[in-house]
């Protein structure tokens, strides 16, 4: 087999300039028009069969090897945040509110490069390769609405495989394991209703905030006392509304958040206690409580058969690799788990922080940049570690 790295850094000038083209000009999910205009005309320009349209802006290329194997699928996200850039960047977003905020530009970037990596090695392909780029990864799930218009179907891949460029990480560092990687998110929401009033005269006011504050305190022993210290859950209260006038106590307080957990039965526990400790604190303060909870995304759980191929692949490539096994990355999640649910699937990281170059902002930051030089090393990654899967 070729040598996927020297030939993703012969492809380092194009897929910079993919990437740079897209960080100017990023688009929020479902509207990723030009995005995909430009993905479909690239994969078209090495002659692979291209279909557009998956989940209005999602595109869909095959790439049919010379020998027969299995049908994998490669997965790459393609859209931007509502987040107003303030890096400074030549290639800053040219699109007001608009940014690539978490390195999506980067995915397309790789994935198109990944295209060219394979496509010119058809003869050594045993399998067939469907690459998928996924509209609205960021809070809308687009992979359910992907899977729904049939992207897993006509030829339906056994395995799949995504990455995302890493930020928590220096370049040189990547990351795969078998088992979680990437937590659940659920979404909470709860309104307390208590009885307004005067706030000198609070003795004739059910007051909403005092009770809001105890359930906030009170909930925070939902991962230091319920959860079993080796495992993760986070509980947090992100959205605080009740009041306007500072001598009135208001008669309803809104609360939102978030619970994330790996494994489903630590997510199903903090939603029964979350519920518990807002009706009952929320109760004994006089107040009415409506709460609903929700699970927003699974857990990514990888296979252990993509992780070896990914950890095979990486030792092939970057002898002498930093390889972190670890898993459990983020407490963060990620739609591609929504594939995971349908077919076994692995999901990867590539650190991309470079002190020195000041690429040190997290995901979602304004300033939030990275290393190009984790492109070449992703796309050799996601290129090599396809031929492992279909090899196996
Ligand atoms: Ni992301």
């Amino acid at each position: 087999m070729s040598d996927f790295y020297q030939e993703a850094l012969n492809l380092f000038p194009y897929s910079q300039a993919i990437r740079r083209d897209l960080h100017m000009h990023p688009e929020l999910g479902f509207q990723e028009v030009r995005t995909s205009g430009i993905i479909a005309r690239e994969l078209r320009e090495i002659g692979l069969e291209v279909t557009t349209g998956i989940a209005k802006t999602g595109v869909i290329a095959m790439i049919d090897g010379a020998k027969p194997g299995p049908i994998i699928m490669l997965r790459f996200d393609i859209d931007a945040l509502p987040v107003s850039e303030q890096t400074g960047a030549a290639y800053a977003s040219q699109n007001p509110g608009l940014m690539h905020a978490c390195g999506h530009d980067g995915h397309v970037a790789i994935g198109l490069t990944v295209a060219r990596l394979l496509n010119a090695h058809r003869d050594e392909i045993p399998g067939t390769i469907k690459l998928l780029f996924q509209p609205a990864e960021e809070g809308m799930n687009g992979a359910e609405v992907v899977i729904r218009d049939g992207a897993l179907e006509n030829p339906a891949p056994i395995r799949c495989l995504g990455l995302h460029i890493w930020n928590e990480q220096p370049v040189g560092w990547l990351g795969v394991a078998a088992g979680p990687v990437m937590a659940s998110a659920g979404v909470f929401h709860l309104t307390l209703t208590g009885k307004g009033g005067h706030g000198a005269m609070p003795h004739q006011t059910i007051d909403p905030v005092v009770a809001a504050a105890q359930i906030i305190t009170a909930a925070q022993t939902i991962s230091s006392r319920n959860t079993d210290p080796q495992k993760a859950c986070v509980v947090s209260f992100c959205v605080l509304h009740g009041g306007e006038a500072f001598n009135v106590i208001p008669q309803t307080v809104e609360m939102k958040g978030t619970i994330r957990a790996f494994e489903p039965e630590v997510e199903q526990m903090a939603f029964k206690r979350l519920a518990e400790i807002c009706q009952g604190i929320g109760e004994a303060m006089g107040c009415q409580v409506e709460i609903k909870i929700d699970n927003l995304t699974p857990a990514v759980i990888n296979d252990s058969f993509g992780a070896a191929a990914v950890k095979r692949a990486a030792e092939n490539l970057f002898p002498g690799h930093n390889l972190d096994e670890r898993g459990r990355f983020t407490m963060g999640a990620e739609d591609f788990a929504f594939y995971q649910k349908k077919i076994p699937g692995t999901f990867f990281f590539v650190g991309s922080t470079n002190v020195e170059k000041g690429f040190v902002y997290g995901h979602h930051h304004p300033k939030f940049d990275f290393d190009d030089s984790a492109l070449p090393t992703g796309a050799a990654l996601m290129a090599q570690a396809a031929i492992e899967l279909l090899k196996s």
